[in-house]
C-alpha cells in the first residue's frame, strides 16, 4: 500500500513541468486511430487512464507504438476498427468509457465495455439514452444505466440533443458517434464545457461548426493524421498553483501549461482569492494555448463559486477546497453536485478528509462550505481510492502542523506518476 507523507514545509520554491493533459491525450489517441495514416503524440500522458484507451484501442486492431515519451497511432481510417475478441476494461477512467461508448455505437459489430468498482458505480445512461436514440443498442444492470454493458453497434443517423448537464464526456461521446452517422449531429448544453473534442477534430479535418453552447458535426469526414504535441495539464498544474499560493514565500514556475478557456476556471478564481500569478510566454498548439505560470505565496480570503465557471474547474475543486481551507472567511462551492459522481464522491470525501486537519466543511446535496482556518493539524488521509484527493490531502500537508500521511496514494498513477516526486523538488526544509 504506497504511502505519501508530506512534513509542514517553509516554502515552496523552483520550476516544475506537468506531464501532459488527459483530457486532450484520450482523444488523440482516439482521433488517431480513426484517422487514415499516421498521428504522432509528443507529450503524451503515460498514467494509467490514458494506458487504459491505448489497450481498447489496441484490442480494436489500431497499432500504437510508443517510443521515448513519443506515442505512434496507425490509423486505418474510419470504418477501420475490428471487433474486439474480450471485454475492453476501461479501469478507472471515465473518459475512456464514455468516448468509447460513441465511437462504438457506430461500428458494425459488438463489443463490451467494464472498468474498475469506481467506473462500475458511475452514471453511464446519460450517454446511453442518446447514443440510443442515434440507432445503437445497449444492454446492461439496471437497464444499461450501468457498466459493463454490451454494445451492438448499428447505422447511426444524426440527432439534435440538449444535454442535461455540462460533461465534456458526454458531449463528446455524441460528437465521435455523430462522426459514423448520416447527417448533422448537434449537441446543445446548459453551459460549455470543455472543447478539447471540437478543437482536435477540427485539426484532423472534420466539419464542426461551433455557436455559444451548440456544437454541431457533419457525419462521415476523411480524418487524417496528424503531429501533435499535448499542453501540460492544468489540472495537474492546480496542486502546485494551489501549493505555491498557501505556503508563505513561495515562488513557483509551471511550464507549458495547457491555458483552454474552457479549462482555466482555477486561475481566475485563485487570482478571485488574492493569489498572486503571473501567466506568460502564452503560445499556441494547434488551437490549444498554453502558457508558464508563475504563482508566489499569499493571503487569501474566502469566495462563492458557482454556476457557469464550475464545468471550467470541476476537476480542480478538490485542491481548491484546500486552498479555501487556509483563505480568511468562507468559501462557498455551489451547484457542485456533479461531484457526486466522480472517481469517487468527491464532497464527501472532502468532509471526511479535511476535517481530520481540523478543517470546518459542511456539505449539502450539490454544494459545500469550508470556512478557513490559521491552522491546521497534520492528519492520517485516505484517497478513497481517488488521484485527486490524494493530491488534494498531500498539498494541505504542506501547511498542517506536523506531519500529513496520505493512505492508499497508488491512485495518483491515475493522472500524475511523478507527483511527489515534483512536489517534493519544491519543499525548501
Ligand atoms: C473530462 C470531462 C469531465 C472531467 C473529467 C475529464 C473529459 O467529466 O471531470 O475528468 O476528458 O471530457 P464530465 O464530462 O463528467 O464533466
Amino acid at each position: 500500500m504506497k504511502k505519501i507523507v508530506v512534513n509542514q514545509c517553509k516554502r515552496l520554491e523552483g520550476v516544475v513541468s506537468v506531464p501532459g493533459d488527459k483530457s486532450i491525450s484520450h482523444r488523440a489517441v482516439m482521433l488517431g486511430a480513426l484517422a487514415r495514416g499516421q498521428t504522432v503524440i509528443h507529450n503524451f500522458l503515460m498514467a494509467e487512464d490514458c494506458i487504459s484507451t491505448i489497450a481498447c484501442f489496441r484490442a480494436l486492431g489500431v497499432k500504437i507504438e510508443q517510443n521515448d515519451g513519443v506515442i505512434t497511432v496507425r490509423g486505418n481510417g474510419l470504418h477501420g476498427l475490428q471487433e474486439p475478441q474480450d471485454v475492453l476494461d476501461c479501469g478507472n477512467s471515465g473518459t475512456t468509457a464514455r468516448l468509447m461508448l460513441g465511437i462504438l455505437a457506430g461500428q458494425p459489430f459488438f463489443s463490451v465495455l467494464t472498468g474498475d468498482s469506481s467506473l462500475r458505480t458511475r452514471p453511464m445512461e446519460r450517454v446511453v439514452k442518446p447514443l440510443t436514440q442515434m440507432g445503437a443498442n445497449f444492454s446492461g444492470r439496471q437497464n444499461a444505466k450501468l457498466l459493463p454493458l454490451a454494445v451492438q453497434g448499428k447505422e447511426l443517423k444524426g440527432i439534435h440533443y440538449q444535454t442535461p448537464v455540462a460533461s465534456a464526456q458526454l458531449k463528446s461521446a455524441i460528437l465521435l458517434a455523430g462522426l459514423f452517422a448520416q447527417g448533422v449531429t448537434v449537441v446543445e448544453e446548459p453551459a460549455p464545457s470543455r472543447d478539447h473534442t471540437e478543437r482536435m477534430l477540427r485539426h484532423f479535418g472534420a466539419e464542426i461548426k461551433v455557436d455559444k453552447r451548440r456544437v454541431s458535426v457533419k457525419g462521415r469526414p476523411d480524418l487524417t493524421g496528424q503531429q501533435l504535441i499535448v499542453p501540460g495539464d492544468i489540472s495537474s498544474a492546480a496542486f502546485f498553483m494551489v501549493a505555491a499560493a498557501i505556503v508563505p514565500q513561495s515562488d513557483v514556475i509551471i511550464r507549458g501549461v495547457g491555458l483552454n478557456p474552457t479549462r482555466d476556471g482555477i486561475v481566475e478564481v485563485l487570482q478571485n482569492m488574492g493569489a498572486d500569478i503571473t501567466v506568460f510566454n502564452v503560445s499556441d498548439q494547434w488551437g490549444e494555448p498554453m502558457a508558464d505560470l508563475r504563482v508566489r505565496g499569499s493571503v487569501l480570503k474566502g469566495v462563492e463559486i458557482g454556476g457557469d465557471i464550475i464545468p471550467r474547474l470541476i476537476d480542480e475543486i478538490p485542491v481548491l477546497a484546500v486552498a479555501a481551507a487556509v483563505a480568511r472567511g468562507k468559501t462557498v462551492f455551489r451547484d457542485v453536485g456533479e461531484l457526486r459522481v466522480k472517481e469517487t464522491d468527491r464532497i464527501a470525501a472532502l468532509g471526511a478528509e479535511l476535517s481530520k486537519f481540523g478543517v470546518n466543511i459542511t456539505e449539502r446535496h450539490d454544494s459545500f462550505t469550508v470556512t478557513g482556518s490559521t491552522s491546521l493539524t497534520g492528519a492520517v488521509c485516505d484517497s478513497h481510492g481517488d488521484h485527486r484527493i490524494a493530491m488534494a490531502m498531500a498539498v494541505a500537508g504542506l501547511v498542517a502542523e506536523g506531519q500529513t500521511v496520505i493512505e492508499h496514494a497508488h491512485s495518483v498513477n491515475i493522472s500524475f506518476p511523478q507527483f511527489e516526486h515534483a512536489l517534493k523538488s519544491l519543499i525548501v526544509e
